[in-house]
């Protein structure tokens, strides 16, 4: 008998996770969501797994164009979560305003400033409930470790804290 979607939810807000952008394009259309439910799958070959609402605006670009690229948010971008969350109102292009872009093998839009980016091709789409688990083979990685982490906990952005001594 499955556990209540409350209790669900409620055990999920405190597993502390970091905070990532997953971006793609499409016929010429950039699109992305926020997302922290990003996991490594395997080295060899390297393969990361994002899990996206299928209601989400970024589900079917993704898997349309075989493309997404993950990029991991240093602690300075929480209004990006926001902005690509659509807590702010912007949909679709709108939301990449005002921030920095690049691209690296996909064509995937890379964000500047950000601690990691993986750009990846689509692997492996698996339905799973209401969600859409993407496996991405990495084609590409930018790491920028000097910056400090975005963190989501209990519905609250918040930065890593070293343990004493
Ligand atoms: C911190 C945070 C983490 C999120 N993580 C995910 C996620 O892992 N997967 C997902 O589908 N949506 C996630 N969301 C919700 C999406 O960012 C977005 O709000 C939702 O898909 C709305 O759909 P839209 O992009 O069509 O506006 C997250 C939102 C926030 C603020």
């Amino acid at each position: 008998m499955p556990v209540p979607p409350e209790l669900f939810v409620a055990g999920m807000r405190l597993h502390a996770a970091g905070v990532t952008v997953v971006t793609t394009v499409h016929q010429g259309r950039p699109a992305g969501l926020t997302a922290t439910s990003v996991c490594s799958v395997s080295a060899e070959p390297p393969q990361l797994l994002v899990c996206v609402n299928r209601a989400a605006e970024a589900n079917a670009p993704i898997r349309a164009s075989g493309r997404f690229c993950v990029n991991v948010l240093a602690a300075d971008q929480h209004a990006l979560a926001d902005r690509f969350a659509g807590r702010l109102g912007h949909v679709g292009a709108e939301r990449f305003e005002g921030a920095d872009w690049s691209r690296l093998v996909t064509g995937a839009p890379v964000l500047e400033g950000c601690r990691a980016a993986f750009d990846c091709t689509l692997a492996v789409a698996l339905e799973a409930g209401t969600h859409t688990v993407f496996v991405g083979l990495v084609e590409a990685v930018r790491v920028r470790p000097e910056l400090a982490p975005l963190v989501y906990h209990e519905g609250e952005y918040g930065l890593v804290a070293q343990l004493p001594g």
